[in-house]
């Protein structure tokens, strides 16, 4: 071992060490100079260890005096006791120092370079994202950052040993392939060798899994990287992680069941706290209906109700014009929310309208229900009996304010569930575990600093999340196709390889709106964390499928040839499902950004700050790819 090399690592030191020589090496956290002495914070991703330089060594000083924040440092000395009244209990070496006796300056870390304070005292300033993203390198050597890519690796720990013990084989697919639709944008990769053929990169390795089924490899599962050229959103990022599952001779709970059990591992795992299973499975149309999103927040009621009979009742002419025009009246009750909205911020152009407006809808209507009475501009539209029944519909009680949206369904759930997501978190109807923490946190250190005033002992309650904080459920029975209005055309609501329910097959170019799909989402807390199905394994109805998107049997034997011969080569029945590892680490890491939880995210532009790709290439490249820019 070289001099320089370390013999413990900076979490390491104990009073148990006292009167031991130790070299550490890691980088420079904080230096502080007391005129005889300089203290110096050194800290790896395993811990950080307080050395001290005395004066007394005229030359080690004066080095030590030169080393600045994050320069990497290899430091000799002895472990010794801290200063009575100078231990630390809040980390694990805070009983002792390691008293320098050489000091090597592995590399500098000028100033210039450092572009932002890399530290974390609670009262430091995360620097801008940026900014952070830009030298990606300082950020990641962050403490949270680091325990959020630690918690990281355990989750694909847990997913490995937990798919190798139900007997599931890791296969790596192809990542330069053919286009497997999946709703997003390709991002296509130029072939050199056949000029003006390309290979795009996949959206998932749907094609290829399906086909290990037919290859008999029954249990499938891959953590594979997913890459869509779509609009980015807070929990969307161009290059993603699935875990990509396929299992043949299977029915849909028995996929549903597998993943239930690696969700409670990994909760068990990574939290310690036991997850009830099963999810609650819940229909596609009564998730529409009672929520207005197929990725409901059920951590909190307030259901949407339907209310366009009465609504028809009431000579509020609005109602009564969108009804005449197959409209339908949604209504939600914000229990005890009357007193939280002025009329103002009710009134057209008002700040709960204009929220509705960006789901399209034309106006909010509005009762509170105040002194015993329903108070509101439309509510001399409802004669008293109609009152009654609404009242009674809606469970209003003294205080409630309810909104009402008259649209078609899309733009009524689209509305309303946007409401109700934005109630929900304005009236507090939820909290995020990492609120909830941070509040903790934020009491247990004035606690703290109370019982240090007092020269009181103080020992921290750690917080501890519990199962009520993640609300997960499976959201089953989709349609098999949505209309596109712009297209005019049908399109798969999951992707083209979904089986439609069996009773339901005949259906399917005669009535394709009422085809309900073996599709299965898995929720939690409003996210979207995974999405799966059954998939169609008989070559005619996949034909059948096909030709309902709108794709002549030319197309599709074009594009999907192979899988249409396979399927005629004695495919099993099969499904499967991939779980956005992401964002299942978000929920974990409790992080509502997904950049967090990604070594080298891109930004919300799809950009990579740090290298600046995507760049321009050097002519030659183009050249050889046979690529004209225009
Ligand atoms: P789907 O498209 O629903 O299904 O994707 C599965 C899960 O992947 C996550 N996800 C994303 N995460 C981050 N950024 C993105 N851009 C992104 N897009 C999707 C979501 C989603 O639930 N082949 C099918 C799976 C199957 O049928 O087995 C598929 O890819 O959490
Ligand atoms: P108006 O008749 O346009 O003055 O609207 C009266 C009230 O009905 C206002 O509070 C509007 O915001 C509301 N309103 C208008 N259109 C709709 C609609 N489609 N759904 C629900 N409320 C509406």
């Amino acid at each position: 071992m070289a001099e320089w090399q370390r013999t413990h690592i900076c979490g390491d030191l104990r009073d148990s060490h006292i009167g031991q020589t130790a070299t550490l090496t890691g980088w420079v956290l904080t230096t502080r100079n007391y005129g005889n002495q300089v203290f110096v914070d050194l800290r790896d991703r395993y811990g950080l260890t307080q050395v001290v330089f005395e004066a007394d060594d005229a030359e080690l000083f004066a080095a030590a005096n030169q080393v600045g924040r994050e320069y990497c440092l290899s430091v000799t000395g002895q472990v010794r006791k801290r200063l009575p009244g100078k231990e630390r209990t809040d980390i694990a070496t805070g009983l002792v120092e390691l008293q320098a006796t050489t000091l090597r300056v592995l590399n500098a870390c000028p100033p210039a370079n450092l572009k932002f304070s890399v530290t974390e005292f609670p009262d430091e300033e995360v620097a801008n994202e940026e900014l952070r993203l830009q030298y990606r390198y300082l950020d990641l050597r962050r403490r949270s950052i680091q325990q959020v890519l630690s918690l990281r690796h355990r989750m694909n720990k847990v997913i490995r040993d937990y798919m190798d013990a139900n007997a599931f084989l890791e296969i790596e697919t192809p990542l330069l392939g053919k286009s497997t639709p999946e709703g997003a944008r390709d991002y296509l990769v130029p072939s050199r060798v056949f000029p003006g053929e390309f290979f795009a990169l996949p959206q998932s390795p749907q094609l290829y899994k399906q086909l290990m089924m037919v290859a008999g490899y029954d249990r499938y599962f891959q953590i594979a990287r997913c890459l869509r050229d779509e609009d980015l959103r807070a929990d969307r990022q161009p290059e993603f992680t699935q875990l990509d599952v396929e299992m043949s001779f299977v029915e849909r709970d028995d996929v549903l069941t597998l993943m239930e059990g690696l969700v409670a591992d990994l909760f068990r795992v990574c939290h310690g706290i036991t997850i009830p299973t099963p999810f609650p499975r819940l229909q596609y149309a009564e998730v529409m209906r009672k929520f207005g999103s197929d990725k409901p927040d059920l951590r909190f009621g307030m259901e949407i109700v339907d209310v366009t009979e009465l609504a028809g009742e009431s000579e509020f002419k609005v109602f009564q014009d969108a009804i005449a025009a197959g409209n339908i009246v949604r209504a939600l009750n914000a229990k005890g929310a009357a007193s939280k909205f002025s009329n103002t911020a009710l009134k057209p152009g008002g700040e709960l309208p204009k929220f509705v407006e960006q789901y399209k809808a034309k106006g909010l209507a509005w009762m509170k229900f105040e002194g015993g009475k329903f108070v509101s501009s439309i509510e001399k539209f409802f004669p008293e009996a109609l009152k009654a029944k609404l009242q009674e519909r809606l469970g209003v009680e003294e205080g409630d304010l309810v909104l009402f949206v008259a649209d078609k369904e899309s733009i009524v759930c689209d509305a309303l569930g946007a409401l109700r997501s934005h109630l929900g978190t304005a009236l507090k109807l939820y909290t995020n575990w990492w609120d909830e923490k941070a509040t903790h946190d934020a009491a247990e250190d004035d606690k703290k600093k109370a019982a240090e005033k007092k020269g009181q002992k103080y020992s921290a309650t750690p917080f501890a999340v519990r199962p009520e904080h993640f609300a997960f459920a499976w959201v089953v029975d989709f349609p098999m196709f949505g209309f596109d209005e712009e297209e005019q055309r049908w399109v798969a609501l999951h992707h083209p390889f979904t089986s439609p329910r069996d009773e339901d097959v005949d259906r399917l170019e005669s009535e394709p709106g009422t085809v309900k799909a073996k599709a299965y989402d898995l929720v939690l807390n409003g996210y979207e964390v995974g999405g799966g199905s059954i998939r169609i394994h008989r070559p005619d109805v996949q034909s059948r499928v096909f030709s309902m998107l709108g794709m002549t049997l030319d197309d599709a034997r074009a594009k999907f040839g192979f899988l249409l011969d396979a399927l005629q080569s004695g495919a099993p029945p099969h499904g499967g499902i991939a779980l956005g590892l992401d964002r299942f680490c978000m929920m974990l890491a409790g992080t509502s950004n997904i950049r967090d939880v990604i070594a080298f995210p891109k930004n919300q532009k799809a950009r990579d700050l740090m290298t600046g790709a995507p760049a321009v290439v050097e002519p030659r490249q183009l050249r050889d790819l046979g690529i004209k820019l225009s």
